[in-house]
């Protein structure tokens, strides 16, 4: 089973994917907890180049373009997808990831690229079984990440998590494997509802 945490900075993804892992591991099973950006030299590369270094997210549009701050993303994605998630998925492990290519679309998206245009860059990447999309409001968000960036460069976040809110939720409807969760409610609460989600999709799946 192929697992994926998405949603705007601050909404408790890897906090999540850890509880899940642990739930899983409870269960018997072999989990392999990932991330995008990964910690590869492509993951690195990026940090340098678009992340502002430690906890603030993408911030600083200006370095590079927006087409190959995509691109980026998707090469270290490829890589993320042939080297670690392909292989664990057919020796029978549960995969889970904080963030996939839908932080792509949602970001990127965000900074003005067009969708179809992401979303083929992306064909590659194999899709989850689930997609957990942790719900939140952009203030929330801000209150969250607030002392994890520079007060000048506030305003700039605040908008662009709002817009990428708007379009993960707009994903949501374009993605069925998509499944939104109140990231504002306790964590044992959010944790109870995507072990749901879980289950349900292991029924299915028989
Ligand atoms: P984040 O999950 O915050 O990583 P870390 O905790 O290691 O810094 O991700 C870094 C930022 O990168 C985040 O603001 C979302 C952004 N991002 C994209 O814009 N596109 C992508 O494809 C991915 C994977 C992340």
């Amino acid at each position: 089973m192929f697992i994926v945490m998405e949603g705007i900075d601050g909404a408790g993804k890897s906090t999540q994917a850890r509880l899940l892992a642990e739930w899983f591991r409870g269960h018997g099973k072999e989990v392999v907890l990932t991330k995008e950006p990964t910690d590869t030299a492509f993951g690195k590369l990026i940090r340098r180049l678009v992340l502002t270094g430690g906890r603030e997210g993408i911030i600083d549009g200006a370095r590079i373009s927006h087409e190959a701050e995509a691109l980026l993303f998707a090469a270290d994605r490829a890589e993320h997808v042939h080297k670690l998630i392909k292989p664990a998925l057919k020796a029978g492990k549960v995969v889970i990831s904080d963030r996939y290519f839908y932080s792509s679309l949602a970001y990127q998206w965000a900074r003005g690229l067009d969708l179809e245009w992401l979303i083929d860059l992306n064909k590659f990447a194999i899709r989850p079984d689930l997609v957990i999309l942790l719900d939140l409001p952009a203030k929330e968000s801000m209150k969250r990440i607030n002392g994890r960036s520079i007060k000048t460069e506030f305003d700039k976040i605040a908008e662009l998590q709002k817009k990428v809110r708007e379009n993960y939720l707009k994903l949501a409807e374009m993605f069925s494997e998509i499944r939104i969760v109140n990231a504002l409610a306790p964590l044992e609460d959010i944790h109870n509802d995507i072990v749901a989600l879980v289950e349900h999709e292991l029924l299915r799946k028989g």
